[in-house]
């Protein structure tokens, strides 16, 4: 499923993360995909960038770091290929410039894949070791681990959050008890969107 919350000009809210920081001063906008699955969440953060972000953003690339402990799905991800019903939530005029087709399937271009970097990590023993301005953790450890895991991993998530960026998890998610320093974004409750402020 590509992320499609938050769509109507064709961008996912989170990504507008930037808003938060020193434009002026940052290199680039580091983003973590964590549960990536076969590449969909990385790439639709890569297409919302050069397509609707760029231009308010001219010269700051967007770098993902996306995970997953499947080695099939990761796969998956880095052949970047889809079949339509995988593209159908995308804007037309994302998936008519940012596809080609090959046979039956829709090839992700070159240029979207650029900037996404795929790991094989089991996310419960490592995490990519940088800091990140926006981390995606959705339908994953909020649903399937249990509260003290919960509560482990957010701790661990936050050490890799930069002050100030954005934790998204699934809209259908809630954080645990007693997490600390995280707000919901502003006028994106519903999103299930935090502002790390520690
Ligand atoms: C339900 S999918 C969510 C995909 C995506 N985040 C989304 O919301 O559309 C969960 C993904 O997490 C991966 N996963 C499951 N356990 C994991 C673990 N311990 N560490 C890293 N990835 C894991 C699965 O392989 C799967 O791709």
């Amino acid at each position: 499923m590509y992320v499609a919350e938050g769509l109507p000009p064709g961008v996912p809210l989170y990504l507008q993360v930037t808003a938060y920081a020193d434009y002026d001063l940052a290199v680039s906008l580091q983003a973590a995909s964590l549960g990536c699955a076969s590449g969909e969440e990385p790439y639709t953060l890569t297409l919302a960038w050069q397509f609707a972000l760029t231009p308010q953003f001219p010269g700051l690339p967007l770098e993902v770091t996306a995970t997953d402990v499947v080695v099939a799905v990761l796969e998956r991800a880095r052949a970047a290929c889809y079949a339509a019903t995988n593209l159908k939530l995308l804007p037309p005029a994302w998936r008519e410039h940012g596809f080609e087709r090959m046979g039956e399937r829709f090839c992700l271009r070159a240029r979207f894949r650029e900037g996404v970097t795929f790991l094989q990590q089991d996310l419960r023993t490592a995490l990519p070791e940088r800091q990140f301005d926006l981390i995606l953790c959705r339908n994953l450890v909020f649903t399937y681990f249990d509260t003290p895991t919960q509560q482990a991993m957010l701790a661990r998530l936050l050490a890799h959050q930069q002050p100030g960026g954005a934790l998204v998890i699934g809209r259908r998610e809630a954080l645990p008890a007693g997490a600390g320093g995280l707000l919901p974004w502003p006028n994106a409750e519903r999103q299930a969107i935090f502002r790390y402020t520690p």
